[in-house]
């Protein structure tokens, strides 16, 4: 609900646990009054606000501009005709709407029933108008910004900055959780208290990278998995960006949009800028409780709805990346697919490798017809074998790469990034296309429509192996150079938009290099993301376990793949690798031609017990109970209401200590179903038991053992 007292000018969101309040001070600045649990009361800020003599840089500014007197790092940096840049951002009106806003061209999180939108106007007298968006969806206690800069003057204006959101704090003692890594270990989690000065994650390379997520906590020192005051920010967006935590007198100041580093917007009179949203939820329960609404957020309002929540059950998959890297032809891959039959997959899907002359990581992309040696019956005629196997088919494409050495780069030598005069670097052999530009896009998008109509291909995995470099368009002059970053993610998500649109059946995976773009932008087009190319199931422990702080389980990609594992060479169970699978997007990644029939059928309860308990997995609520050391870790999904779960854990935790199950409900008597390669057992507990005293795990030795079971309550 939003509460907006037009005539005091104050504005406060509330979510059903929570609020978020603003209002007008003497001067017409929009002031932030806090962001916490739910109350009806914000006090204005103990600053003498009205006082004209009060110093600007202490006041808590929903939309600080520069020039006035904040003197944080600026974010927003609009730059006049003139050369000024500095803005006067008086309150000039508000007004609620039913429903959440969208933005054009730009993911964000969807309408949803309870959701509303308020809109602020602030208004510079030079011709500079900043509408603030703020939308509320209720039940998942998520709050969202954006922004839309118009230029109202009469002169070109050029934005070189423009926040997303910036949220002020009026407090030292806070502590920023991020979430870094690399190629095979994305998205560990980082905690240091925020130090005087500015702490920031952000990206230059036109994708989030695997260095950093555009997703971070800031929370109070003593917070935890299930106590602590914390504030989760999301930004829905998928190219450079930057989040900041600047501490400076007044307090903390969390920043976070598109990255101002080669960044410059220029808008004629009339023009306007939609700056990509932001998502914010704050918990006082801890990480586990603020990780919980993000995840209901994004699968029931974020992800195409087609896939949201648990209304439409994914595929089986067996990806041949493992099994075979470039490696084939169409008779391997019918064996292979067979296999995957016999271990009860779904879905082939078959990645890179397959089109004109790929045999290995330096030629062909670009080219997306197949390969007549290895497909001699083309993509259509393997289709169609597969589908007789009884498998729905799948495909890999990396539609914004070129190799140098293909017939489209030979024949459209300029529709790849590259600085004019300059040697145009390879990264992985290849080029990235130029998708800001709208001839270029055409020229993939019809290649595109070309293979997805040829036969019924029921995934797509849309692969991106490097971040961007050569940043330059040919289609654009110098001064709008600065544009080109952005327009190349706007590109990026229209083809994705068209693609929804024109194959709603499709389930599209998203995947770049592993999980180098990996954020809530991407998820508005696709349900699914590969979360790293390290499917080892000790190293997924940390990998999984620092996404969930915002992603859900069934956003991650997860397979079940061989030992030894082909990243790490280490070997883990079936169990602890069937964990770490079922966990995300069950499915398999390795040879199974070379598994006995009696190990294939080993597999089979454990996809069995994906199908039975899919719905589950895909919609429940996620318990870390035992963050991963290194060596091990546990964790659960549980039905809301307690009615079951399913309890994971791998590593040296299975060393018969009792794990306390906080989601168990009291007064009632569960039946818990543990599965072992060969097995299985059962025994019962009452609720109690389970919350107080906990579930006894096996004392179990051996290469990374696990643990799977359901708990069911009568
Ligand atoms: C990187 C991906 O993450 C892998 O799964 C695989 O698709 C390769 N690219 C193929 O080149």
């Amino acid at each position: 609900m939003i509460h907006a007292d037009t005539n005091a000018k104050r504005f406060t969101l509330h979510t059903d646990h929570t609020s978020y309040a603003m209002a007008v001070d003497g001067q017409g600045r929009l002031l932030h009054l806090g962001y916490g649990p739910r109350a009806d009361c914000f006090r204005l800020p103990d600053a003498p606000h009205n006082d004209p003599g009060c110093h600007p840089d202490l006041l808590p500014q929903e939309w600080p501009a520069p020039g006035m007197g904040d003197n944080h790092m600026p974010f927003f940096q609009p730059e006049f005709a003139d050369g000024v840049i500095a803005a006067d951002l008086r309150f000039a009106g508000a007004a609620v709407e039913p429903g959440k806003y969208g933005l054009p061209g730009l993911p964000a999180f969807r309408d949803c029933p309870g959701a509303e939108t308020l809109r602020i106007t602030l208004q510079d007298t030079m011709g500079l108008r900043v509408t603030l968006l703020y939308g509320v969806l209720p039940d998942c206690d998520l709050i969202t910004r954006a922004a839309v800069i118009e230029n109202t003057g009469t002169a070109p204006l050029t934005l070189r900055g423009v926040p997303s959101a910036v949220l002020d704090f009026a407090r030292h003692d806070l502590d920023l959780i991020t979430f870094d890594g690399a190629w095979a270990g994305e998205r560990t989690l980082h905690r240091a208290a925020v130090r005087p000065g500015v702490q920031s994650v952000g990206s230059v390379g036109g994708i989030p990278t695997h260095a950093h997520n555009p997703f971070v906590v800031l929370c109070s020192p003593d917070a935890g998995e299930n106590a602590g005051q914390c504030w989760g920010a999301a930004l829905v967006y998928s190219g450079n960006y930057r989040i900041q935590a600047e501490s400076a007198a007044a307090g903390i100041r969390l920043s976070m949009g598109i990255e101002p580093f080669r960044f410059a917007w220029t808008l004629a009179p009339g023009e306007s800028f939609a700056a990509p949203e932001a998502a914010f939820v704050y918990s006082g329960q801890g990480f586990g409780a603020m990780s919980r609404r993000f995840h209901q957020a994004i699968r029931s309002h974020l992800i195409p709805p087609r896939w949201a929540d648990m209304a439409a059950p994914r595929p089986v998959l067996l990806n041949s990346w493992e099994a075979c890297y470039f490696n084939f032809d169409e008779d391997r891959l019918l064996e292979l697919a067979r296999a995957a039959r016999q271990a009860h997959a779904d879905l082939f899907v078959l990645d890179d490798g397959w089109f004109r002359g790929r045999n290995a990581d330096n030629s062909s992309l670009g080219d997306w017809a197949a390969d007549p040696v290895k497909l001699p019956g083309g993509v259509a005629g393997l289709c169609r074998k597969i589908n007789d196997l009884g498998l729905a088919f799948g495909i890999w494409v990396e539609p914004e790469a070129v190799s140098p050495n293909s017939d489209l780069y030979r024949a459209h030598p300029d529709w790849a990034l590259q600085i004019p005069g300059r040697p145009t670097l390879e990264i992985r052999n290849q080029y990235v296309l130029d998708f800001s530009r709208k001839e270029v896009r055409q020229g993939i998008w019809q290649q595109l429509c070309a293979l997805l109509d040829s036969c019924p291909v029921r995934y797509l995995k849309w692969d991106m192996n490097r971040s961007l470099a050569n940043v330059y368009s040919a289609a654009l002059p110098a001064a709008r150079q600065g544009e080109v970053y952005h327009r190349y993610v706007l590109g990026v998500y229209e083809m994705q938009q068209q693609l929804t649109r024109r194959y709603p059946d499709l389930l599209l995976e998203n995947c770049a290099g592993g999980g180098a773009r990996f954020d809530c932008g991407m998820l508005y087009y696709s349900p699914q993301i590969w979360t790293s190319d390290n499917t080892d199931a000790l190293d997924r422990q940390s990998i999984q376990y620092g996404t969930s702080f915002c992603y859900p389980p069934c956003v991650m990609g997860a397979h079940y793949s061989t030992v030894p594992n082909h990243t790490t060479g280490r070997t883990a169970s079936v169990e602890a690798r069937m964990a770490a699978a079922l966990s995300g997007t069950f499915g398999f990644e390795l040879d199974l031609t070379a598994y006995t029939p009696q190990q294939i059928r080993q597999l089979h309860p454990f996809v069995q017990f994906y199908r039975d308990h899919g719905a589950l997995l895909r919609g429940g609520e996620l318990y870390r109970l035992l963050p991963p050391d290194g060596h091990g870790a546990a964790w659960a999904v549980a039905a809301p209401d307690g009615s079951e779960a399913v309890v994971f854990a791998a590593g040296r935790v299975l060393d018969g200590r009792c794990l306390t199950l906080p989601f168990a409900a009291a007064g009632r008597h569960y039946t818990a179903r543990a599965l072992y390669t060969g097995g299985g057992s059962e025994a019962a507990f009452a609720g109690e038991e389970l919350q107080l005293l906990g579930l006894p795990l096996p004392q179990v030795r051996g290469d990374l053992p696990g643990y799977l079971c359901w708990l069911k309550a009568d």
